[in-house]
């Protein structure tokens, strides 16, 4: 399917589905995941430090990675694609659904609204014993671990561990969203982890019309009905009939 074919099919569907990943805040510079480990913590592994193991054996050590990941995502600006995501989904309304893998929160910040954090969030904490979240103090203000405000427990980062299940109810209502797409999008995600590929397939098994956005091929890319090879802002806008 060509570009144009592509952006007319955007245009004209009513529900939309869109996945993103890592590569969507790429040009924030945000690092991914695994090349976020620079400095000090070049020596350590990311499944070493985001794992429900190594908070059990050194909590102090992972909130410290995570309050240096929080003040960096702090400092960094929502891009041109996070924004042409939101005008995408005043555009669609109701129709609109976005399920990101980023635990960044740039999306919200460029006013996504029907959005689901699958990963959970840099900006907030868990409670550790009743499962309150809320949301971290300024970063500059910010010495980790907070405690609960309504129990006084230690609090844990909000993050979806390696080994741990996604929220169930974010997950199902992206599953449905996907299912009922008649265009998904997916963007700047390598579609090596779960729930990714299962998304993206639950549209194209449903009928729907699969478009990618990756400067580099992917797992995905064989199920896709057209894949746009450029980064997230100048794909975005392609296909939005901007570019
Ligand atoms: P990855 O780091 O696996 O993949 C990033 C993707 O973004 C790659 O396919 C790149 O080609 C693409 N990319 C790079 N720059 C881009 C740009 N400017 N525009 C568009 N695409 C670009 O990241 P994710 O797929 O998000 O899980 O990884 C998924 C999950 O794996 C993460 O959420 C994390 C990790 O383990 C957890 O933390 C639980
Ligand atoms: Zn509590």
């Amino acid at each position: 399917m060509t570009l144009e074919q592509a952006r007319a099919a955007l245009r004209s569907a009513r529900r939309v589905a869109v996945l993103t990943g890592a590569g969507v805040s790429a040009e924030s510079g945000i690092p991914t995941f695994r090349d976020a480990q620079t400095g000090h913590w070049s020596r350590f592994r990311p499944e070493d430090l985001a794992s429900p193991e190594a908070y059990r054996r050194d909590p102090e050590t992972v909130w410290q990675w995570y309050a240096g990941r929080y003040r960096d995502v702090s400092r960094a600006q929502p891009n041109e694609a996070h924004h042409l995501l939101a005008r995408l989904e005043r555009g669609k309304g109701e129709g609109f659904f976005l399920a990101t893998q980023n635990v960044d929160g740039l999306h919200a910040r460029a006013g996504s609204e029907r959005l689901v954090e699958l990963h959970g969030n840099l900006s907030t904490a868990r409670c550790e014993a009743c499962g309150t979240v809320a949301p971290l103090p300024d970063p500059e203000a910010f010495t980790p671990p907070p405690s609960c405000p309504v129990c006084g427990s230690r609090m844990r980062p909000n993050i979806v561990w390696f080994g741990e299940f996604l929220p169930e109810l974010a997950l199902e209502a992206a599953a449905r969203a996907f299912e009922e797409a008649e265009v998904a999008l997916i963007v700047g995600t390598s579609g090596q982890v779960y729930p990714a590929a299962g998304l993206a397939l639950e549209t194209r098994r449903a009928g729907g019309m699969v478009i990618e956005v990756n400067p580099d091929e992917t797992e995905l890319t064989p199920y896709m009905n057209c894949s746009v090879r450029d980064v997230a802002s100048r794909g975005l806008a392609a296909l939005m009939g901007e570019g």
